[in-house]
């Protein structure tokens, strides 16, 4: 299967981290065996809840390296209209830009416009959006996020019926691959956790998002390597 020739990716969201040291927490995290910056970016309209933008993205820029390379910072927008304020994410840092398709009138002009910017595009699905929505814009994507929370908080419960979810992207994801050499990550949001990420790769996802497991913890190190091993683990690598 593609997925389990991909690196696997762990992507700590800040919205749990302490907001009053950002550039010391996504330093630590980084330092702690994270591949990943993930960005969380609610307006209060498209979901209930409001957190940060560009400039707080430009701020923690500087301090998002690993081993001595920028590190990608992982936008996911969860706001509405989406547009306008891709440019300002681009030129802020941002590696990836995802975003809710139900937030756009344009899906595939969104997508582009990610790209055309110099970043790399990914579309994310609710735990309700089906996910024949992703058919007519694979090409044009580089990730399909899959929420397993409904967006706006962290620290909420996994929703189980993903991982079913995850299969079925996956699968459609290897037929894509074998029929166009595109690889594509799949990524995973909202309760993941040490006792369930391994299900969740052996499902098919290669890019977890943990928030409140990873900066919840005193030991970042030790809660990102027991992450490492249970997906190892299984899928049969250890
Ligand atoms: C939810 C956000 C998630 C969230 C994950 O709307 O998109 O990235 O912060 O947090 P945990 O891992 O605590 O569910
Ligand atoms: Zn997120």
């Amino acid at each position: 299967m593609a997925s389990q020739n991909t690196p696997l990716v762990i992507a700590p969201s800040i919205l749990s981290a302490d907001f009053a040291c950002l550039g010391t927490e996504v330093q630590a995290v980084l330092k702690a065996g994270a591949d990943w910056i993930h960005f969380d970016v609610m307006d209060n309209h498209f979901v209930p809840n409001l957190t940060i933008g560009p400039l707080v993205c430009e701020a923690i820029r500087p301090h998002v390296h690993k081993d001595g390379h920028l590190a990608m910072i992982d936008v996911h927008l969860m706001i509405e209209p989406v547009e306008r304020i891709i440019p300002d994410f681009a030129k802020a840092g941002a590696n990836l830009i995802s975003f809710h398709p139900e937030a756009s009138k344009d899906v595939a002009k969104t997508l582009q416009l990610i790209r055309a910017n110099g970043c790399q595009a990914g579309l994310v699905l609710n735990p309700a959006t089906p996910i024949e929505v992703l058919s007519s814009y694979l090409e044009l994507v580089d990730l399909v996020l899959l929420m397993s929370v409904n967006p706006g908080f962290g620290g909420q419960a996994f929703i189980p019926s993903t991982l079913e979810k995850i299969k079925q992207v996956r699968q459609l994801l290897d037929i894509h691959y074998t029929q166009t050499g595109q690889e594509i990550r799949l990524e995973v949001d909202g309760g993941i956790k040490v006792d369930n990420i391994g299900a969740i790769a052996a499902a098919g996802a290669n890019t977890f998002v943990a928030g409140s497991a990873i900066f919840g913890q005193a030991n970042y190190a030790e809660i990102i390597t027991t992450m490492r091993s249970e997906c190892a683990q299984a899928l049969g690598q250890t």
